[in-house]
């Protein structure tokens, strides 16, 4: 019944309760039962709009947590942080604790448990600039979306919402507004480039893990691009090969929208960035 309040977007996508998904992924069936998903005060949220950093962040989570012990084996990255809204024929709500999700959904379309702000999440952010380029790069070899067909397009689309994730300016306002009603950690992309130890230190002490400085250095060390890359748990390779052509490990640098933007559609964004967030007090500093 609630396919009638679905709109398909192009070939690959679909607009449901305002957020746009990949069909091939979710179904609104599943959208509504998140609602009422029970979550349990152990549990760990990891959210993020695409290409934001996730699968990063998932690593430093997932590490963090094994050196801590007590975690449940799984394949892989993926499957250990279990994507909340995709469909998957496991029920979740029989893991065992510790159960640790990743998702890119919004507020509204959450389990309402989390409000309770026992269960942590983790918010990463990253530059719109970039999180775009990325997000142009991985539609080209990523067959659960339509490819580019250029990358003016491409922006037009993202800076519209008309991309999987919706918008990156609502993504971003709605959580960060609606904080008080979360135990919520906000991180960026930027930090982690920037000084990754710090970052990892960060999401240690707000998960209340307590690792020795070894540990954190270990858990750094697994974080590290290059290590990542090559870790077929965490790099995604995994996923199938009539799914991506490419890596989701491409080049994890701050800045390569440079490579991308004209000076105008920079200073566009810097706009919106400022109609958009200017209000919500949230400062910037992406570089
Ligand atoms: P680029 O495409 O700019 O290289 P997500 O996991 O949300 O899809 O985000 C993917 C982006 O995170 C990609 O950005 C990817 O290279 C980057 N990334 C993944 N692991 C990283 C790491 N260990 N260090 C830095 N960037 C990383």
């Amino acid at each position: 019944m609630d396919r009638l309040n679905m709109e398909q977007i192009g070939e690959k996508l679909f607009k449901y309760k305002d957020f746009i998904f990949p069909l091939e992924l979710v179904t609104p069936e599943h959208i509504n039962s998140l609602q009422t998903f029970e979550i349990r005060d152990s549990d760990v949220f990891l959210v993020t709009y695409p290409k934001s950093g996730t699968i990063w962040t998932q690593q430093i989570i997932i590490s963090i947590c094994e050196l801590d012990g007590g975690l449940n084996e799984y394949a892989n990255n993926c499957q250990q942080m279990a994507w909340l809204e995709y469909k998957t024929k496991e029920d979740l709500s029989l893991r065992p604790s510790p159960r640790l999700f990743t998702s890119h959904v919004t507020p509204p379309l959450m389990p309402l448990g989390l409000k309770d702000k026992k269960t942590k999440i983790i918010y990463v952010m990253r530059n719109p600039k970039d999180v775009v380029v990325s997000y142009f790069h991985f539609g080209k070899v990523l067959t659960l979306y339509e490819t580019p067909k250029s990358f003016e397009d491409f922006l037009e689309q993202y800076l519209a919402g008309n991309v999987g994730g919706s918008s990156w300016f609502d993504h971003i306002r709605a959580w960060y507004l609606n904080r008080d009603q979360y135990n919520i950690l906000f991180l960026t992309y930027e930090d982690m480039i920037l000084d990754l130890k710090g970052a990892v230190t960060k999401i240690c002490r707000f998960l209340g893990k307590n690792l020795s400085d070894k540990g954190i250095d270990q858990v750094v060390e697994k974080a590290t691009f290059k290590n990542m890359k090559k870790d077929s748990k965490a790099n995604y390779e995994f996923i199938l090969k009539e799914t991506i052509s490419g890596d989701f490990m491409r080049k994890g640098r701050i800045g390569d929208w440079k490579n991308m933007f004209t000076v105008a559609q920079s200073e566009r964004v810097d706009r919106m960035l400022q109609e958009k967030l200017g209000d919500t007090g949230l400062k910037f500093i992406w570089e």
